[in-house]
C-alpha cells in the first residue's frame, strides 16, 4: 500500500490545472448507458472511482476505450444485445457505491435491473430507501434478494416524486430513469448541486427533455429514444475548494486552474470570512493567504449550502486559526474520522454530537496518521503541508479515489511531498 510523506513549511505558489469532477464523471459514464450509440467524454480525471465505473460498464457488456487525449473516453453498447448484462455484482458495487447510478438507465432502457446493495461505507449507512421509492412511484417492481435490488418494468411512467431528502446521486438515478418513460415525471425537493445540472446537460444532449435541474424541482418529459453525444466534463468544485484551503493555510498564492467560482460560492464566502483572499480571473480562481487567519463556524447543508464534501478540509483550516470554531456535520453521520488523526498532530477538537468545537492557533506537529475515507485523507495531507517535521499519511488508495495526482500537483506549486511504500 501505498502513503504519502509531507514535509511542512513551505507556501504554495503557482498555478494548480483542476481535473474534471469525479461526481460529474461517475453519474455521466452511467448515463451513457442510454442511448444507442457511442459516447465520448473529455476532460475525464484519471481517478481510481473512475476506472471502477469503466470495469462496470465493460461487465455489463459495453467497450470502454481511453479516447485520443489521454483523459478521454469513448463508450460504446455491444453490437449484439445477447452480451448485454443486466447484473451489477458485489464486489464492485462494494469498492464504489455510485456504481448503484447504474440502476436508472439500465431499468429506462432494458425494463429491468440486478444491483448489489451498495451497503454503507465508512461516513454512514448511505441507504438507498429514496432511489427505490422513486422507481416503485414510476410503476416498477423492487424486490430485495441475497443482497441485490432486483428492479422490473416493461415500461417505466411518468410520476410526480418528493424526495424526502435532496440526495445526489438519488435524484440523479430517478433523472435518468425517467428520461425514457411514458409522460411526465417531476421530482420534487430534489438535489441543486452542479453535478446535477451537468447530468441535465448532458441528457438534453442526447435529446432527453429534462427542465429545472439545479432548482428544488426538476421536470422530466420521457422520449422514445436518446442520441450518443460527445461532452467535456465540467471541473472538480471539490478538488479546488481543497487546494484553496492549502492554499491558504500556508500563505500561498495559487491559481485554480480552470475551477468555476459560481460553483463554490458557500466555500468562497466562508475562505473569505476566514480572511482568505480570493479572485475570480479568466483562468479560474485565485486564493492567496495573506495575513492572520480566523475563526469560522461552518454548518454543512445540501447545495448551494456549505458541501459536507469540504467539511474535513475547513476542519484544518479552523486548526489553524486562532480562537473558536463550531462545525455542524448535518449530512453524514459519521464524518468526524480525521478528528482523532488530527488531534495526534496537536489539534484541539472536541466532539459533541454533530458538531466539532475546535479551538484553533495551535501549530500542529507531525506524525503517521491512518487515511479512512477520501476527504478525511485529503484533509491530514493539507495538515501535512502546515505541521512542523514530517506526517506520513497512510492508506491512501482513498485519496486515489478522489484526487488525481494530489502529491504531482502540490509538489509542482512547492510542497515537500512525496509517495513512498507503507
Ligand atoms: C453524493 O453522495 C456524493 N457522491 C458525495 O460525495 C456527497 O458527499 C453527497 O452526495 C452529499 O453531497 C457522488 O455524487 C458520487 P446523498 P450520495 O444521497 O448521493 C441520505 C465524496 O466525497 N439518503 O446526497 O450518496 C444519506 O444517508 C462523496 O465525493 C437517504 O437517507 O449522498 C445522507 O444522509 C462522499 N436515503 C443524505 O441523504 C437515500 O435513498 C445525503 O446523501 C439516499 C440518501
Amino acid at each position: 500500500m501505498d502513503k504519502i510523506v509531507v514535509e511542512g513549511g513551505n507556501r504554495l505558489v503557482g498555478e494548480i490545472p483542476i481535473s474534471g469532477a469525479k461526481n460529474a464523471a461517475l453519474p455521466l459514464l452511467a448515463a451513457a448507458l442510454l442511448p444507442s450509440g457511442a459516447s465520448t467524454y473529455h476532460n475525464v480525471p484519471g481517478l481510481e472511482d473512475v476506472v471502477t465505473m469503466g470495469k462496470l460498464l465493460r461487465k455489463l457488456g459495453w467497450a470502454v476505450e481511453a479516447g485520443a487525449s489521454r483523459h478521454s473516453i469513448t463508450i460504446a453498447p455491444p453490437t449484439n444485445a445477447k452480451k448485454i448484462k443486466l447484473e451489477a455484482p458485489y464486489d464492485l458495487v462494494k469498492t464504489m457505491r455510485a456504481s448503484f447510478l447504474v440502476l436508472g438507465p439500465l431499468v429506462a432502457r432494458y425494463g429491468k435491473a440486478r444491483v448489489s446493495q451498495p451497503g454503507g461505507c465508512a461516513i454512514g449507512a448511505r441507504p438507498i430507501d429514496q432511489h427505490l421509492k422513486g422507481l416503485q412511484a414510476m410503476g416498477a417492481k423492487v424486490t430485495l434478494d441475497h443482497g441485490y435490488v432486483e428492479v422490473e418494468c416493461k415500461k417505466l411512467r411518468g410520476a410526480t416524486i418528493v424526495l424526502d431528502m435532496p440526495t445526489v446521486t438519488g435524484c440523479e438515478n430517478l433523472m435518468m430513469a425517467a428520461v425514457l418513460a411514458k409522460g411526465r415525471t417531476v421530482i420534487e425537493n430534489a438535489a441543486r448541486e452542479p453535478e446535477v445540472e451537468e447530468l441535465a446537460l448532458v441528457l438534453n444532449k442526447m435529446g432527453a427533455k429534462v427542465s429545472g435541474a439545479g432548482t428544488a424541482n426538476i421536470t422530466i418529459e420521457g422520449v422514445d429514444d436518446l442520441q450518443p453525444i460527445e461532452h467535456a466534463i465540467m471541473p472538480d468544485r471539490i478538488e479546488a475548494g481543497t487546494f484553496a484551503v492549502a492554499a491558504a493555510m500556508t500563505r500561498g498564492d495559487v491559481l485554480l486552474a480552470g475551477a468555476r467560482p459560481e460553483h463554490l460560492e458557500a466555500v468562497i464566502a466562508k475562505l473569505r470570512s476566514a480572511g482568505v483572499q480570493v479572485v475570480a480571473e479568466a483562468g479560474g480562481i485565485r486564493v492567496r493567504g495573506t495575513g492572520e487567519l480566523k475563526a469560522v463556524d461552518i454548518v454543512t447543508q445540501p447545495h448551494p449550502g456549505f458541501p459536507t464534501d469540504m467539511q474535513a478540509q475547513f476542519m484544518v483550516l479552523a486548526c489553524a486559526a486562532p480562537g473558536q470554531s463550531v462545525i455542524q456535520e448535518n449530512i453524514f453521520e459519521n464524518r468526524y474520522m480525521h478528528v482523532p488523526e488530527l488531534m495526534r498532530m496537536g489539534a484541539d477538537i472536541t466532539i459533541s454530537g454533530r458538531a466539532a468545537i475546535v479551538r484553533g492557533g495551535k501549530q500542529l506537529t507531525g506524525t503517521s496518521v491512518m487515511a479512512t475515507d477520501l476527504r478525511a485523507s485529503a484533509s491530514l495531507v493539507i495538515a501535512g503541508l502546515v505541521a512542523k517535521d514530517k506526517t506520513e499519511v497512510l492508506r491512501v488508495y482513498h485519496l486515489d479515489r478522489g484526487y488525481e495526482a494530489i502529491e504531482k500537483k502540490l509538489r509542482a506549486v512547492g510542497a515537500k511531498i512525496k509517495r513512498g511504500k507503507q
